[in-house]
């Protein structure tokens, strides 16, 4: 396992997976990435920011852009380090702070995202967060997410608790995917307004998905130490499990959103 991934001493299920190599850890895996930075449409004259950056993937795919500025507000002291490190650019900055409050300036972003980040957050955080979002945003500008929904916009409640309650077991964090309409209230609440969305299923632990998203050797490696790593194996694959158990109410969604 790499060093740095080592120093993630964390029992959460993303971390877990960083441990094992995995460097993709948002449900919709790269294709969706690409999507949101497609839909965002970064230039060199945007301020960037991104809540959450994790390990970095998305921060390098950003910079490749050459942004007027790009500004990273993680609250994993280990992760920021790990993207100090990966990411090499000029323009960047770190933050080491919760994103319900960056310590960024009103009106200073064109573009705002984060990815994997908010389904892990209570309602009320997500809402919190989203409203950080449009704070620091310049009118006019972006808010992009990348996270999971719950399907249909009218799922029972009792479904929603089995899942909540499954998925915060499996994962060890308090996991909350909300419904398409849900989302879009929460955005309309911080006076952002939807402009369009996509999906794909949640097959962050399916060999072909983390094939594509890890490549053919990282894909041995992950392999390699999941087989040799026997409590960690139980905890990947008991994620897969739940994944699959709610695979027709769960999907990874991103959405672009714009000031108003
Ligand atoms: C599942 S990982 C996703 C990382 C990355 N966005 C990706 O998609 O690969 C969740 C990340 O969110 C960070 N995080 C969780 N809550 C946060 C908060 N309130 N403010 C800033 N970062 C947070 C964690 O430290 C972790 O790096």
């Amino acid at each position: 396992m790499a060093k740095t991934e080592k120093k993630l001493n964390i029992k959460q299920g993303h971390w877990i997976l960083a441990k094992l190599g995995k460097r993709v850890l948002r449900p919709g895996g790269i294709e969706l990435t690409d999507k949101m930075i497609e839909s965002l449409k970064i230039s060199n004259k945007d301020d960037v920011v991104e809540f959450a950056p994790g390990l970095g993937l998305t921060a390098k795919k950003t910079c490749s852009f050459s942004p007027k500025s790009y500004t990273a507000v993680e609250i994993n002291e280990e992760a920021a380090s790990i993207v100090r490190k990966r990411v090499k650019y000029d323009k960047m900055r770190l933050i080491v702070a919760n994103a319900v409050e960056s310590t960024l300036p009103d009106s200073c972003a064109d573009k705002v995202y984060c990815e994997a980040m908010l389904t892990m957050q209570s309602n009320k955080n997500k809402g919190t967060i989203i409203s950080e979002a449009a704070r620091i945003l310049r009118p006019g500008g972006y808010y992009a997410i990348h996270e999971i929904c719950l399907i249909p916009d009218d799922v029972s409640e009792m479904l929603k608790r089995g899942i909540y309650h499954d998925l915060a077991t499996a994962i060890q964090v308090n996991a909350r995917p909300i419904t398409l309409p849900e989302w879009k209230e929460l955005f309309a609440n911080a006076g952002l307004e939807v402009v369009s969305y996509s999906t794909n299923n949640m097959h962050l632990l399916e060999p072909k998905r983390v094939i594509n998203d890890e490549g053919v050797f990282r894909t041995m490696k992950i392999v390699f130490n999941i087989l040799t790593h026997p409590a960690m194996r139980k905890r990947v694959l008991g994620m897969r499990r739940i994944f699959r158990k709610y695979e027709d109410s769960l999907r990874s969604i991103t959405i672009l959103a714009k000031k108003v």
